[in-house]
């Protein structure tokens, strides 16, 4: 038994932050940040917006195109690292204000992979008799942005992604799904404080330790490695060759990131799925936002494979394979 995409939906933010207003807030520069990164600009929430004003919204879309109530769901999972509160998870808002009464719901902690890894959780209740699981990523990474670091302030997105998953009734579904983590690189991306490690003080507001830190060349070096080694683990379970993916969806850190993978597996560009030059890296939910463009763009057909390969803070990183 197999579980499927039913239906995705997607929602980013309307304010949009260009290379040329980064320009205004730090010594940076257009041409810096589209030659090392590829992204040209990213969306920002108001004030007003919060996770769960994201998730809601790319959940209803992925529930319409699913044809499926919300009352129907079985569970609900919110992928993030920036959620409302820290309690309680922006999964039991979500469930709320789409009426999921029946749902339970909690969130899956696993940055930038936490897409892949809560769609592997929803596969395995679907497997084990549930019948209809959302499945949302969702951030506000301009909330632990530190708009005065320019190693990282240029790279992130606000915005979220979702899909509903049910039985497969044939072929389509999920084929396989790859979860991985090394905690001895945890360093390598993190937001040191703020948790009951270094709980908020004024101390850490003022070191601005509240914020993300990531050594993004030692990231940079471990993504490509790990990304590649994810991809092919997850075509080597499926008896497949890189020939025969018709879209491949990386997580969208970054356009020199994804240019390597995809030259390291032999994977011709044109079917790499890229959206970051327009959101820049939105962490968990990157996958799904590029995953509901594709499917809008009819980039993907009935039989369709689909190659998806993550890789966050953690570390953690993962793979899969669709059968649209
Ligand atoms: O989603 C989670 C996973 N995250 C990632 O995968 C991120 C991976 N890393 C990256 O994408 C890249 O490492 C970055 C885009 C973060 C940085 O690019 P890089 O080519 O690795 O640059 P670097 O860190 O080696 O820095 C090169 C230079 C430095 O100047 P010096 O020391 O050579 O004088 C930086 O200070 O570029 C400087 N720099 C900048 N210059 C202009 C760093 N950020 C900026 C900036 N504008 N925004």
């Amino acid at each position: 038994m197999r579980s499927q995409i039913l239906g995705t939906g997607s929602y980013a933010p309307s304010r949009i932050l260009t290379n040329a207003d980064l320009e205004r807030m730090v010594a940076t520069s257009d041409a810096w940040i589209t030659e090392r990164t590829g992204i040209r600009e990213r969306r920002v929430v108001t004030p007003e917006e919060a996770c769960s004003d994201l998730g809601v919204q790319a959940a209803r879309q992925a529930l319409a195109e699913a044809k499926i109530q919300a009352s129907e769901l079985d569970l609900i999972l919110v992928a993030t690292c920036t959620g409302d509160f820290p309690l309680p998870s922006t999964a039991c808002v979500i469930q709320h204000r789409l009426g999921a009464t029946q749902a339970a719901a909690c969130d899956i902690s696993a940055a930038c992979c936490g897409f892949v890894y809560a769609l592997a959780v929803a596969d395995a209740y679907i497997k084990t008799g549930s019948r209809y699981v959302l499945v949302v990523g969702a951030e506000v990474m301009s909330a632990i942005t530190d708009w005065e670091d320019r190693n990282t302030c240029v790279l992130f997105g606000d915005g979220a992604g979702a899909v509903v998953l049910g039985p497969s009734d044939g072929e389509a579904g999920i084929l396989s799904l790859h979860l991985h983590a090394d905690g001895r690189l945890a360093d390598l991306i993190c937001v040191p404080g703020g948790g009951s490690s270094m709980p908020i003080s004024e101390k850490i507001l003022a070191e601005r330790l509240h914020y993300i830190k990531m050594r993004g060349n030692e990231t940079f070096k471990v993504a490509v490695k790990t990304m590649e080694e994810a991809a092919r683990e997850a075509l080597a379970a499926n008896g497949l060759t890189v020939e025969e993916i018709d879209v491949f969806i990386p997580h969208q850190a970054n356009i020199r990131i994804l240019k390597a993978v995809s030259q390291r597996l032999g994977l011709s560009f044109d079917r790499v799925a890229v959206n970051l030059d327009r959101f820049g890296n939105t962490s968990a939910a990157s996958i799904p936002m590029m995953l509901d463009e594709v499917v809008r763009e009819n980039r993907v057909k009935a039989d369709s494979l689909i190659l998806v390969a993550a890789f966050g803070a953690g570390l953690t990183w993962a793979s899969g394979v669709i059968r649209w």
